[in-house]
C-alpha cells in the first residue's frame, strides 16, 4: 500500500532552476566496467544541500545504493505508522532504445505497483535500531583526504579551472562531503613525480632553502589556498608527515631502502619540521598537526617491498628523537600548540610501538597528543590491537591517517571504476574503527588518474575520484566517494558518538549527537535483501523505513 504521507524526494526532483550559492544537483550517472560513477565536468557536478528540518518530529535520510542511488533523499516524521520505502534506482526508460529492456522495465514498474512491500519477490529482512543519546562515547574531529603531488599534477592539467573548483567543493564544501581534514607530505611522498625534500644541499644544517616555497610545492600551495577559498571550508585542519629526510641526513645516503636518520642530524630534522610549519603558516596554510614520520617500519622491516621514499625508525630511536629533539623543539616554539601524532603506521605495531617508546624514554609518549593509524592491515590484525592501545593510552586522539584500496597482491592495483564492493569495504572499516573509538579519518589521494597514478614508482592504487586524462575535462566520482560522504557530510567536528544498537547483523550502524544537538546516524545494509529498519530513539519515538539491498544511508533528525 502506498502511504499517502510518504514524501519521496528523489534527488532528481531537487534540481533548483534558480541560481544561488547552494543548490542540490543530482549525480550524472555513467555505467563503467565495474558499476556506476558520477560524472563531473566544468559546467556540471552533483551536490546535495544539507537538510533543514521542519520540526522536531521530522527525519531526513540520504541514500546511496549499488543499483545507482547517489545521495538521494527521503523524509517523513517520527510516529508515522506506515512504512516509508526508499525506492532503489531504476534505469530511466527514456534512455532506453532497446525494446526488450523497455518492455521488461514496464513489467517491473507494473509489478512493483502491486507488490511494493515485497519488491520483486525478494525477501525482506527486518531489524530494530535503538539510538540512545544518553550513552556517549568519543568526540569526533572530522574527515578528510590527502593533497599529494599526484593530485597537484592532475589538477594542474585540468583544461578548465571550473573543474578544479568542482573537485575542491565536492570534497570540502557543505553541499559536498563537508570534509575538514587534509593530509599533506612534508617534502615528497610516493605519490609524487620524483622524490624531493626542502633541504637538498648537502650538509646545509641551517636549512637555508626553507624560507621560501620551492618548485615542488609552490603550485600545490596555491591550489590548496584556492580549495579553502572556493569550498568555504571553515577551520581546515591540515596534518603533515615526512616520508624521508634528504639522503645526506641518512645512514644509507638514499631516499629509500634500509636507512635511518644519522644521529648527528636529529636536531636538524626536528628544526626541519618546525621550519616547515612556519613556511606553510607564512604562505597562508596554518598547520594543525604533524606526525613523527610516515610508516617508520618501511625503512627497517619492509625495505625489500617498499621502493618509495621512506626512512626507518625503531620505537627506541623514535623515542629519543621525539623526547630529546622534536618534542622540545615544537613545544618551545611559537607553534607550541601543533598537535603531535605518533606511529603513522599499521595495526600490527599497536600498542607495542608506544610501550617501547615509553620504556626507552620514560614519559616520552606524553609528547604525543594522538596516535595515527594506516588501515591497510585492519582485516588481518584484529580489533584487540586497538583495544589494548586505548587501554594503555586512553587519552590520545585516535586518527586513521591513510586508507586506499589496491596495495595488496590480491587486489587490482588500479582503480575499478564504479566498484560498489570497494565502497562497502570503506563503509565496513569506517564503522569498525569508529566503534573502536577513532575520532578522525583522512583518506589518501583525493583523486588519481585511470591507472591509479601518477606515481614515480608505479605504486598505483584506487581513489574516490578518477580523472579522465585523455581529455582532462571530466572526472568520475566513485562509489567510495559517497561511502565516505555518508560518514562525513552530516557529522561535523565536535559531534559525539552515541549508542546505536541494531537487533541483528542485517544492519551495521554508528550514530552521533552533533554540536547543534541533532542526531546523525549511518545505516549500512550490505545484504542482498531489502531491509525494514525500525528506528527507535529514546527521546523521539520510532518509525519504519524500508531500504534497498546493498545500500548505505545517513539519517538525521532533531
Ligand atoms: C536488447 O538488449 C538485450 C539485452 O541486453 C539484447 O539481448 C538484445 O540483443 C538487444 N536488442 C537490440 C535490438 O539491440
Ligand atoms: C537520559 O538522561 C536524561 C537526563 O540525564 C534523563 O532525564 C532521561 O531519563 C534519560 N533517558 C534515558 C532513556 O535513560
Ligand atoms: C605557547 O606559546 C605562547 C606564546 O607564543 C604562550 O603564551 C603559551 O603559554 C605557550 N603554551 C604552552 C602550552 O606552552
Ligand atoms: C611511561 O613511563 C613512565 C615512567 O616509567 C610511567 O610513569 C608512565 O606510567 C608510563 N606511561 C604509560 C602510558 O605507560
Ligand atoms: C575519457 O574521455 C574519452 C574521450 O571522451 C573517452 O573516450 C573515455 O572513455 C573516457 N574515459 C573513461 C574512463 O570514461
Amino acid at each position: 500500500m502506498f502511504a499517502s504521507r510518504r514524501i519521496l524526494v528523489l534527488a532528481l526532483l531537487l534540481i533548483s532552476a534558480i541560481g544561488g550559492q547552494s543548490e542540490s544537483i543530482p549525480c550524472k550517472l555513467k555505467e563503467e566496467t565495474h558499476g556506476k560513477v558520477c560524472v563531473c565536468t566544468a559546467d556540471y557536478c552533483d551536490y546535495l544541500e544539507n537538510p533543514v528540518l521542519a520540526d522536531e518530529n521530522e527525519w531526513f535520510l540520504i541514500s546511496s545504493s549499488k543499483q545507482g542511488l547517489r545521495f538521494s533523499t527521503t523524509s517523513d516524521k517520527f510516529g508515522t505508522e506506515e512504512k516509508v520505502t526508499v525506492q532503489d534506482y531504476v534505469e530511466p526508460a527514456t534512455e532506453t532504445k532497446n525494446e526488450t529492456i523497455l518492455s521488461r522495465l514496464v513489467d517491473k514498474v507494473v509489478a512493483s505497483a502491486f507488490t511494493l512491500e515485497s519488491r520483486e519477490s525478494s525477501i525482506t529482512r527486518s531489524v530494530t535500531l535503538r539510538l540512545d543519546r544518553n550513552n556517549t562515547h568519543q568526540k569526533m574531529v572530522g574527515f578528510g583526504g590527502s593533497y599529494t603531488g599526484a593530485v597537484e599534477f592532475l589538477v594542474d592539467n585540468f583544461k578548465q579551472s571550473e573543474l578544479a573548483d568542482h573537485l575542491y567543493k565536492s570534497f570540502y564544501a557543505e553541499d559536498g562531503l563537508g570534509f575538514n581534514l587534509m593530509r599533506v607530505s612534508i617534502g615528497g611522498c610516493d605519490f609524487d613525480l620524483e622524490p624531493w625534500s626542502y633541504a637538498e644541499e648537502v650538509d646545509d644544517t641551517l636549512l637555508s632553502d626553507m624560507d621560501e616555497l620551492n618548485d615542488h610545492d609552490v603550485k600545490k600551495v596555491e591550489q590548496i589556498k584556492r580549495l579553502i577559498a572556493v569550498s568555504g571550508v571553515k577551520n581546515l585542519l591540515v596534518k603533515g608527515a615526512a616520508w624521508s629526510a634528504p639522503p645526506w641526513m641518512k645512514t644509507n645516503n638514499k631516499w629509500t631502502g634500509f636507512g635511518r636518520l644519522k644521529r648527528a642530524y636529529y636536531q636538524t630534522w626536528a628544526d626541519y619540521h618546525l621550519r616547515w610549519i612556519k613556511l606553510m603558516e607564512d604562505n597562508g596554510i596554518p598547520i594543525w598537526a604533524i606526525s613523527t614520520g610516515n610508516e617508520p617500519l618501511n625503512g627497517i622491516v619492509f625495505m625489500y617491498f617498499v621502493r618509495f621514499m621512506s626512512m626507518g625508525w625503531t620505537p627506541q630511536t623514535q623515542a629519543i628523537w621525539l623526547n630529546d629533539y622534536l618534542g622540545p623543539t615544537i613545544r618551545n616554539s611559537e607553534f607550541n600548540d601543533t598537535i603531535l601524532f605518533g606511529n603513522d603506521d599499521q595495526r600490527y605495531s599497536f600498542p607495542h610501538w608506544f610501550k617501547m617508546m615509553n620504556y626507552t624514554r620514560p614519559n616520552s609518549i606524553d609528547y604525543l597528543d594522538g596516535l595515527s593509524l594506516h588501515w591497510y592491515w585492519d582485516e588481518i590484525f584484529g580489533n584487540s590491537f586497538i583495544e589494548h592501545t586505548t587501554e594503555y593510552a586512553p587519552d590520545k586522539i585516535l586518527i586513521v591517517s591513510e586508507s586506499c584500496i589496491g596495495d595488496k597482491p590480491w587486489q587490482a592495483a588500479a582503480p575499478l571504476l564504479g566498484s560498489w564492493e570497494r565502497a562497502e569495504k570503506y563503509a565496513r572499516d569506517y564503522l569498525q574503527n569508529i566503534k573502536l573509538g577513532f575520532q578522525a579519518w583522512i583518506d589518501w589521494n583525493i583523486c588519481l588518474d585511470e591507472k591509479g597514478g601518477p606515481n614515480y614508482v608505479d605504486n598505483t592504487v584506487d581513489a574516490p575520484v578518477i580523472v579522465n586524462t585523455t581529455t582532462y575535462e571530466e572526472f568520475y566520482k566513485q562509489p567510495m566517494f559517497y561511502a565516505m560522504g555518508h560518514f562525513s557530510k552530516l557529522v561535523p567536528e565536535g559531534s559525539v558518538r552515541i549508542d546505536a544498537v541494531p537487533s541483528n547483523v542485517n544492519l551495521d550502524s554508528v550514530a552521533f549527537q552533533r554540536p547543534d544537538n541533532k542526531i546523525a546516524a549511518v545505516l549500512f545494509n550490505s545484504g542482498r535483501a531489502d531491509l525494514d529498519i525500525t528506528v527507535v530513539d529514546s527521546v523521539r519515538g520510532q518509525f519504519v523505513v524500508n531500504v534497498p539491498a546493498k545500500s548505505i544511508h545517513t539519517l538525521m533528525y532533531s
